[in-house]
């Protein structure tokens, strides 16, 4: 297994979730029983379930970052921001500059921290008088946030006048990456100034992270906000992740999908990790990721693509079209099998005599299925994996199933080991047998194991890396 280092190699994935509620009421079960999951899976410390103050559950145990503030409103945010690394188990060095002094208090970040705020190159507390050198040595990264557009220009000039800049350009610069979070006003940021910093600043081996857009403290509204403390934390998590899509494979673009949907909604243990975690996962894992989702009020993973659709038949057509450009394709749960023949433009009322009214319904496409058995698909060209959960014989039937659709790979759950658990077990099948995973956290699992089967079984597969060379 190949694990390289360094930022995202931009990969491809394509996501889908369906909840396709053909009918209505069972897909509003879905859409709130999925919403409660991704909340507790944007909070992993505080997250209900078994396995939420275990080791594993924090994305950042064992890491240490300096956290620079330099001169700007967003400094408000840097106190969540510095709550929320220490939470996932980062340990955090703050180091201000001065004019970040006038926006928030040392005190403040200090209590935050629970570790004395460094403002000086000249600070006496370090026996070598030479924090610059100590900080930077000890850190897994360096983030700055917020980064002003000065400190940006200092950054790319190399100067050294002060403490944060000092530390920056001392640091060991293949072993301690560099992210930036810009927070400024509109005109600041569309600035031909700042935006030619920051395409420098990139190539001088820098991470330049996105910034919002909306109402900003000047009152005007536009680019420039610098991203809520939440997504520069999952940027960040992403960020320090290992890479496990071999770099040098021909990829342009892998194509995990996955998709909630109406079936889900007969069993509460289908909820949003179904499209999350493996979402989530694969993007850690340096891939361009694509999710195709049905009606359903989920939040999107962050630096994942997401395209909405409203009916299996919406959906098999998005997945038809991405698929084309895609290497990967995951599906981690079916869209109903079936739907009404004919939709009602009225209410269906009760008509006193007792009888329930008569429905037909019509086959819904099997998605997974179509696709795997496509030309590409079979050519080796995209490799397709399923997802079941299973109340028996989890390796016969999953293997059963992998062989009728035509799928390259299955992983399968034991339905009953899963019902209200926030751990469960893995099975991954392909024509070699079966690989079992080992009871973890859904999330530890997606992201520890599952995406690295799926790589090196594409790595392995004989005709991975002959579509969509890299542009
Ligand atoms: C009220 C106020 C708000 C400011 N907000 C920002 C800001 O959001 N982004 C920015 O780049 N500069 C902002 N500035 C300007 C910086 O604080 C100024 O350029 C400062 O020199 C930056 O110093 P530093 O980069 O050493 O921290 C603001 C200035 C004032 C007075």
């Amino acid at each position: 297994m190949h694990f390289p280092a360094g930022p995202p190699q931009g990969k491809k994935l394509l996501l889908g979730g369906s909840g396709l509620h053909e009918v209505k009421s069972v897909g509003a079960y879905v859409v709130a029983d999925t919403f409660r999951s991704m909340t507790n899976q944007a909070n992993p410390v505080g997250s209900v379930g078994g396995d939420q103050n275990s080791a594993e559950a924090l994305d950042l145990a064992g890491k240490h970052l300096v956290l620079g503030l330099s001169g700007g409103i967003a400094c408000y945010k840097s106190a969540e921001l510095c709550r929320a690394l220490i939470k996932a188990g980062a340990t955090v060095q703050v180091v201000m500059t001065e004019a970040a002094e006038q926006f928030i208090t040392p005190v403040t970040m200090q209590a935050l921290s629970g570790r004395p705020v460094y403002t000086s190159q000249w600070d006496a507390r370090e026996a070598n008088s030479m924090a610059h050198i100590n900080l930077s040595r000890e850190a897994d990264a360096i983030l700055i946030a917020p980064c002003s557009a000065d400190f940006m220009a200092k950054l790319l000039h190399g100067r050294a006048d002060d403490l944060l800049s000092l530390m920056c350009l001392a640091r060991p610069i293949d072993m301690v990456p560099l992210l930036l979070a810009p927070a400024m006003n509109r005109e600041m940021y569309a600035h031909p100034a700042t935006q030619r910093n920051f395409v420098q600043l990139e190539a001088d081996g820098a991470r330049v992270l996105g910034v919002g857009s909306g109402f900003q403290a000047c009152g005007e509204t536009g680019d420039g906000r610098m991203l809520e403390p939440e997504q520069l934390l999952e940027d960040i998590i992403a960020f320090l992740r290992p890479r496990c899509w071999p770099v040098n494979a021909c990829w342009s673009r892998l194509a995990p999908l996955t998709r909630p949907s109406i079936r889900c909604a007969a069993s509460p243990t289908c909820r949003a990790e179904k499209w999350a975690l493996p979402s989530r996962a694969a993007r850690e894992a340096g891939a361009e990721v694509t999710l195709i989702a049905g009606p359903v009020g989920l939040l999107t993973p962050r630096g994942v693509s997401r395209i909405d659709v409203k009916s299996a038949q919406n959906m098999l057509e998005a997945v038809t079209e991405q698929a084309q450009a895609a290497t990967i394709f995951i599906a981690t749960a079916a869209v109903a099998d079936w739907r009404p023949a004919a939709l009602s433009a009225q209410k269906i009322k009760k008509d006193g005599s007792g009888h329930a009214p008569q429905l037909e319904f019509t086959e819904n496409a099997d998605i997974l299925a179509k696709v795997a058995q496509s030309a590409a698909a079979q050519a080796g060209q995209l490799f397709c994996v399923g997802f079941a959960a299973e109340s028996h014989d989890l390796a016969e039937n999953a293997q059963a199933k992998r062989l009728r659709k035509k799928c390259h790979c299955w992983s399968a759950t034991s339905a009953p080991t899963l019902l209200g658990r926030t751990t469960t077990l893995l099975l991954v099948v392909d024509e070699q047998g079966s690989t079992e995973l080992p009871r973890a956290s859904k999330l530890s699992l997606a992201r520890r194991r599952l995406v690295q089967e799926i790589a090196t079984r594409v790595a392995a597969h004989p005709s991975s890396g002959q579509k969509a060379k890299a542009p």
